[in-house]
């Protein structure tokens, strides 16, 4: 891979002008005054899949945003690596506090990232890590030096859930063989400490709905003499988590698989200073689920968190009034064997169960998702192993991450394939949130260490 990396090392100021351009378009799923942004978004990764000298290449038009296909067959007889990354983006707001505008990318140092980063909406999730395939791979095809086959698959609904994916993956198993999986949409621990994640948590995601008196009524009149859906829907949520941090949703846990003390052991091996993390956040104490540490709270064990809430006056001044109604959105990540459905069920008959008398509620499924894991004795982790000990110059460690990328159980279910989630991400990348960023670190490093997977991946799968 000498050629490839001298390449690349030549042309990293391009590379990273094509993804400041790619981050101006405001490719944010979620809202549809968005839509064209959104496919122009598509077009643009087309375009960089064909200069690259991706064959077949087109824009799938689904149900929703569309997906963006590419493919490179050097040998039928060689294995193939089917890249996955998203060109969606979450929405920017709260606008007023980011700053500088999130689709006009800046370079700015950090402490963190001492020689730049690039603060833009999408930087880091998912823009600036899946383009770092399509620069790796452009660099290895351009040298000669593809020692496989690759697919690209990136698309647009990521951040809303990836239901169009789906169906399209049940329907084109022959398209997308493969032999693995390669996604760069996740993190790792620190700049000097790599690592790959080897799981993702599930999600189930609720809205409930909680309805009180037929209308909003003056506070004074009637206050003190109705259940008040607020104070009703407060309670409620309190109810959730008992005082050792449990959830008590009934049969919550029931199928939650415990890992072993050997396993939690290993985990614990891995950095963590939780007086940084809580300097980071600003926050005196950290929260959570009694008998597991900060690390494993975030990433082995299931969690409910309120996304959101609202009901009753929330403008300027005063009003006094009763809400008729209250609502919240919910999300539940989870662990290896629970199921999304069944977990939105037990809430579904729990939630319903704990409405007090004078109010009705309702509670709406969104979007959810299986959890996954990578084990580390598969060709695939050790190809990625190695390719983190080429660049980085030491081993990588196996990180278990807190978030969830739904498509990914459905690769193992659907294709039958596992996916190596070499993420390059930092978790102060405040990826969703106002000044997105990404290290110019982080996406050269990614760009370096790629190449290596692929070689090494042919090797092992040769032995
Ligand atoms: N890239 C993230 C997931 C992620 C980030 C995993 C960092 C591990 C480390 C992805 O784009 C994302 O935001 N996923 C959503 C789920 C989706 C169904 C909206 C999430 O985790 O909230
Ligand atoms: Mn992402
Ligand atoms: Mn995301």
């Amino acid at each position: 891979m000498y050629k490839t990396q001298d390449y690349l090392q030549q042309h990293l100021e391009r590379f990273t002008h094509e993804l400041l351009e790619l981050l101006r378009i405001p490719s944010v799923s979620a809202d549809p005054a968005y839509q064209k942004e959104v496919l122009h978004c598509a077009e643009a990764v087309a375009k960089h899949l064909e200069k690259i000298g991706m064959n077949h290449v087109e824009i799938i038009a689904t149900k929703g945003h569309p997906i963006v296909f590419g493919q490179k067959i050097i040998d039928p007889k060689l294995p193939t690596v089917l890249v996955y990354g998203h060109y969606d983006v979450q929405p920017a707001d709260p606008m007023d506090l980011w700053h500088s505008p999130p689709f006009e990318p800046l370079i700015k140092p950090t402490e963190i990232h001492p020689e730049g980063a690039i603060f833009a909406r999408g930087a880091c999730d998912d823009k600036g890590q899946f383009f770092m395939h399509v620069k790796a791979v452009e660099s290895m095809l351009a040298c000669d030096e593809l020692p496989c086959n690759v697919k690209f698959m990136i698309e647009g609904e990521e951040e809303i859930g990836s239901e169009n994916l789906g169906l399209f993956v049940k329907e084109h198993k022959t398209q997308l063989s493969a032999d693995i999986i390669l996604v760069s949409d996740t993190g790792m621990l620190a700049n000097d400490v790599p690592s790959v994640t080897t799981g993702l948590r599930g999600l189930s995601y609720v809205e409930v709905q909680v309805t009180g008196p037929n209308r909003d009524l003056h506070s004074g009149l009637y206050g003190g003499c109705v259940k008040n859906p607020i104070n009703a829907l407060c309670d409620m949520i309190a109810s959730l988590h008992d005082e050792q941090g449990k959830i008590t949703v009934e049969g919550f846990y029931d199928s939650v698989l415990e890992i072993s003390r050997a396993d939690r052991d290993a985990m614990a091996k891995a950095p963590f200073s939780e007086k940084a993390y809580k300097k980071a956040l600003d926050i005196e104490e950290t929260f959570g689920e009694a008998g597991y540490t900060t690390p494993e709270r975030g990433s082995i064990r299931p969690t409910l968190d309120v996304n959101g809430i609202w009901g009753g006056y929330t403008g300027e001044g005063a009003k006094t009034v009763i809400a008729s109604q209250a609502f919240a959105k919910i999300s539940m990540r989870l662990v290896p064997n629970q199921d999304p459905e069944e977990i939105t069920q037990l809430f579904q008959r729990h939630f319903k169960k704990i409405a007090p008398v004078g109010v009705r509620v309702k509670v709406t499924p969104h979007h959810g998702g299986q959890p996954a894991v990578t084990p580390l004795d598969s060709m695939g982790y050790k190809a990625a192993a190695m390719a983190y000990e080429s660049t980085f110059g030491k081993a990588a460690i196996p990180v278990r991450s807190g978030g969830s990328i739904p498509i990914v159980a459905m690769f193992e279910q659907e294709l039958g394939l596992k996916t190596i989630l070499m993420g390059f991400g930092l978790d102060s990348d405040a990826i969703h949130s106002p000044n997105e960023h990404y290290g110019l670190y982080n996406y050269r490093m990614g760009i370096k260490t790629i190449p290596y997977f692929y070689k090494h991946f042919v090797e092992l799968s040769k032995s």
